[in-house]
Formats: structure tokens, sequence, C-alpha cells
């Protein structure tokens, strides 16, 4: 095989899966996602139940990962379980968690722990959760705890999973907990998120120095779906400025964009307070101006007609596969932060639960990553979001984002065509053309062609 038919990643690169506690553990009945359920708000009428039996039996799929050549696994913590009562701590939890971080050691898997994915412990929420910004020390004060108790196992934290989405999720579209639609409040909540991750850096930096922390965003693009027309321009800037920029400003200076700027005082201490920049990405949505909307900055989205798509979930698309936008997002979040800290892609997948596009879309995804560490953006990790079906939020088991396919009834795992790719390019550390020969073909020439076949559309 000739050298240029090789896309090699850089020497110690992280490859895994991400996941998160309330998805796969089971048995989590003390957090505000239970209640959620119990409500009746699971569109899919789903329950998340014993879930991957993680807390049984995280092991068994541990290993699973290290058979599919993984170096590193993304998890997180239950804060239900570890201080299930207010200022109570539960040792026996963190007991499991060090045994899990422990397991993954064991298989040179690099532990990556997530301190919140969007659940918070029942008393926390009839508190207020973070919507009081004063609840911000219950947080910090657990985050403490954790760390003190775990440091010696774990050095990777990622203290919040996606801001952005909790809280626009939860407070304007109202299809998370607590299912508010009030736009001040959202800001509120993402600006109390952006504090508390800035506290709990610190709060981690002073436990243990070495230690690399940082939090991850969703990043969507919205495009406009007519270029030329300054409204449906300044509709999707308005958006994604919103959704996906302001949130990475104010982490980086301390101050968030217009329209969040005009009603929230600027961060403290926040300059500096990340060693990492964590890039959860998974779709764009075109934006057309739309006078009657005047709660969506008069932006109507949709998914590109014609694009090959995700599954759709119940409430919501997952949208088009764009892996295009990988790279966008990437020089994007590089240049905004003028290049100051090494790049995770902390999340990318796919819902497609009979697998006929998601080999050729991480291909496609993955070599369009190594494009953008070519061109210098120093992207260090990727995990894919999952190793085995978990449970989707409000769509419960309705849609499917493993490389595993789980069987939730049953507990039966069955590898999908993705697992075994994946596992292949793991273990090259590269895309090679065997793989895309035997996974993709369709994409050979596109994925060992020119940039700019790259970077037009990858029918996937
Ligand atoms: C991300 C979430 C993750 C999962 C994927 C599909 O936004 O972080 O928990 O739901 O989407």
């Amino acid at each position: 095989m000739s050298q240029q038919h090789v896309l090699r990643f850089p020497p110690g690169f992280l490859w895994g899966t991400a996941s998160a506690a309330y998805q796969c553990e089971g048995g989590n009945t003390n957090n505000q996602w239970y209640r959620w359920e119990q409500e009746g708000h699971i569109l899919s009428g789903d329950t998340c139940g014993q879930a991957a039996d993680w807390w049984e039996h995280a092991e068994h799929d541990f290993l699973l990962a290290e058979q599919m050549e993984n170096n590193a696994l993304r998890l997180s913590l239950e804060w239900s379980r570890i201080e299930p009562v207010e200022g109570q701590w539960d040792s026996t939890a963190l007991e499991r968690y060090r045994a899990m971080l422990l397991d993954l050691r064991r298989l040179h898997l690099t532990p990556v722990v997530t301190l919140h994915h969007f659940t918070d412990p029942l008393w926390f929420t009839e508190r207020g959760g973070f919507a009081h910004g004063e609840n911000v020390r219950f947080f910090i004060r657990y985050v403490q705890h954790v760390v003190a108790a775990l440091q010696d196992v774990n050095s990777f934290w990622i203290t919040f999973n996606e801001p952005n989405v909790y809280a626009f999720q939860g407070y304007l579209m109202g299809v998370f907990p607590p299912g508010e639609k009030d736009l001040v409040r959202t800001f509120q909540v993402l600006r109390n998120l952006m504090q508390a991750h800035v506290e709990a850096f610190y709060a981690i930096r002073t436990i243990r120095p070495q230690a690399q922390i940082g939090y991850c965003l969703h990043y969507r693009l919205f495009d406009p779906a007519n270029s030329l027309s300054l409204l449906d321009r300044s509709a999707a800037s308005i958006q994604e400025n919103m959704f996906t920029w302001s949130a990475l400003q104010a982490g980086e200076t301390g101050r968030f964009t217009f329209p969040a700027g005009r009603v929230l005082s600027p961060l403290v201490h926040a300059a500096g307070a990340r060693d990492y920049h964590g890039v959860n990405y998974y779709t764009r949505e075109i934006v057309s101006f739309d006078p009657r909307r005047p709660a969506e900055a008069f932006g109507r989205r949709f998914v590109r007609p014609g694009s090959v798509r995700n599954d759709d979930g119940l409430s919501d698309s997952f949208g088009e596969i764009y892996p295009w936008g990988l790279y966008r997002i990437l020089k994007s979040v590089y240049q905004r932060t003028r290049g100051n800290k090494p790049l995770y892609i902390t999340e990318n997948g796919f819902s497609d639960r009979l697998d006929d596009r998601r080999p050729a879309a991480l291909l496609a995804h993955l070599a369009v990553l190594q494009r953008a560490i070519q061109d210098g953006i120093p992207v260090r990790g990727y995990f894919h979001w999952t190793l085995v079906d978990n449970f989707e939020w409000n769509d419960g088991w309705y849609v499917r984002f493993g490389l595993i396919e789980l069987d939730p009834v049953t507990q039966k795992r069955t590898p999908r065509r993705s697992a075994s790719m994946f596992g292949e390019i793991c273990q090259a550390n590269a895309i090679t053309e065997a793989i895309v020969e035997r996974y993709a073909p369709e994409l050979n020439n596109i994925i060992f062609g020119t940039t700019d076949a790259l970077s037009r559309q990858i029918p996937v």
C-alpha cells in the first residue's frame, strides 16, 4: 500500500467512547431525570430501569472497549448516588466508582470522568437547582469531595457536559426537566453552570495541580437557507451565537455574546480556567427567516432537504449527517480561542439502529478530523458516542447510538459492523485504504483525494 493511502493520527492519540451515568448505570432513582420519567415525560413511554447495567457490570463493557483496541473511556459520576441527601456522603458509591476506574486502568484505558452529565440529586432540584446562583456552592462541595477521594485513580476531569444543552433543553425548549420555557432563566442557568465550571476548575486545581480539567459544549452549526439573504443570515447567526458560541466566549473572556450578554453579568475569574476544549459535535441546522418566530430570533430551523440523516427521535430530529461540519467547528473553536489549548472530541456519534449509515459516517468524520489535525489544529483524542446502546433521555430506547447493539430486556450485546471498523482504526491509529475498502469503498476517492473532495458534501 502506498504511503499516501494512509491517514495517520498523532502518537498517543486517545481513542475511546463516551457515556453518561444515568444512561448506562441503571437503578438511579434519586435524581430529577427519574422524577421526569415518573411524571410520564419520556416520549417512547420507556423506563430507564436497568439501563445498560453498568452499576453491576460495567466491567463487561469495559472489556469490550479494550477488545475494540480503545485506549481511553469517558464516563460520568452520578452525584445523587454520591451525595444522596444534602451533606451526606455514600462511601460505597465512591468505592464502586473507584473499582470501575481501577478496572479501566488495568485494561490500559485512560479514564475521562465527567462530574455532571445532566442529572442533579432531587434535594438539589428542590433547592431550585442551577437556576439559583447560590446553589453553585453545593456542586463545588461535591466536586471537592469526589476529586479528593478519586484523584489517585483519575486525573482527566470534565466538570460539565454541555451546559448549553442542559440550559436550552430544560429552560427554553421545555423538553428536558424542569420543562420551562423562559429565555431569561435559560441565560441565567447557562451563566450559573459556566461560573460553576470556573469554580470547580480552581477547586480541582488546588487538590490536584497536575489534573487536566475542562468542560464540553455541544457545538452546533446554524447555516442560512439562502446565503444571499441578509435576513436568513442574521437569523442563523443569532441562533448559532446564542446556542453555540455564547458559552465558549464567556468561558474565555467572562462575557457572553448578544443577546445573553445583555442580561447577564460577566463571569468571575473565567479566563484561563480550562486545560483543554471539549467538543461535542453532532449536526447542523438550516435556518430561514420567519417573522412569526420572535422567540427563536425570527428563524425557522429545519434539516437540509435531501441530506443523509440520522434516525429521527420522537420530539426532535437528530438531523443531518454532516462530516465537514466537524472541521468547521474545530477550526472555529481553535480560532476563537486563539489556539490556546488542545482540543478533544468528547462526543460525536449517530443514531442509526440498522448501522447502515454509521460506518461511512464515522469514517468520513474521522477523515475530516485527521485533516484538521494535519492543518495544525491540536486535537488530542476522539470519543465516540457511544459504546453500547443506552437510554437516550426523553427518547428512551427509541434511538440507538451504540457501536454495540443492546437489548435492554435480555442485556444481550451484539457488536455492529461499526464496532469492528472503529476497532481497526484505533488499532492502526490510522485510516488505511484497506479499512475504507472493507467498510465504505464509495468513500475511497473522497477520503484519499483532495481537500476539496473532503470539504464538499460527503455522500455517506
Ligand atoms: C449529547 C448528550 C449525550 C447524548 C448524545 C446523543 O447531547 O451529551 O448524553 O444524549 O447527545
